[in-house]
């Protein structure tokens, strides 16, 4: 029987959890003004254990509060994957911004089924999301 957890909207987290998050699906790690500018723009949501608080799942939801968020971060400690807690932290975000007309995010290709299993489509009424890296524009 997995270990209960409990989830947090409007989550504070620290730039050492964020980054401990990062580490667990071997990301970057984010400098602290990168995050503090996240920070301000984003909401947060984590699920943490119920036993002793410890982080094991982050969210992130980018909102322009009328029509269109993105969601970012979706990232679930290794040890406790396949328990549901992805499923809960998406559908907290999306309940968040159940309103808007589009919400978009990019999968690594490990999570595409995760987020098929939700809903997510790569393509919706004929339109493709595209993306550019502004910072390796010089090598393409
Ligand atoms: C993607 C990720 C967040 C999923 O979190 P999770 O807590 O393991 O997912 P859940 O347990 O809520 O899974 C919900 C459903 O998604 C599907 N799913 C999840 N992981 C899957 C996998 N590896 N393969 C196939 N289906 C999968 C299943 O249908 C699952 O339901 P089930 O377990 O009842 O079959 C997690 O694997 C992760 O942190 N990956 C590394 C970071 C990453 O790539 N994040 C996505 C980019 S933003």
């Amino acid at each position: 029987m997995p270990a209960p957890f409990r989830l947090e909207a409007d989550a504070r987290l620290s730039h050492s959890e964020i980054n401990a998050a990062y580490a667990w699906a071997e990301w970057p790690q984010r400098e602290g003004w990168r995050l503090d500018a996240v920070g301000r723009s984003c909401t947060w949501f984590a699920a943490r254990q119920t036993d002793d608080g410890a982080l094991i799942g982050i969210a992130r939801l980018l909102d322009d509060g009328g029509l269109h968020a993105a969601l970012w971060d979706v990232i679930v400690h290794p040890d406790r994957q396949r328990q549901g807690i992805g499923r809960a932290l998406v559908e907290l975000a999306v309940e968040r911004c159940r309103d808007r007309r589009l919400v978009a995010l990019v999968a690594t290709p490990a999570s595409v089924p995760f987020f098929r299993a939700l809903g997510f489509v790569p393509e919706s009424h004929g339109h493709t999301a595209m993306y550019l890296r502004p910072h390796l524009a010089e090598a393409c």
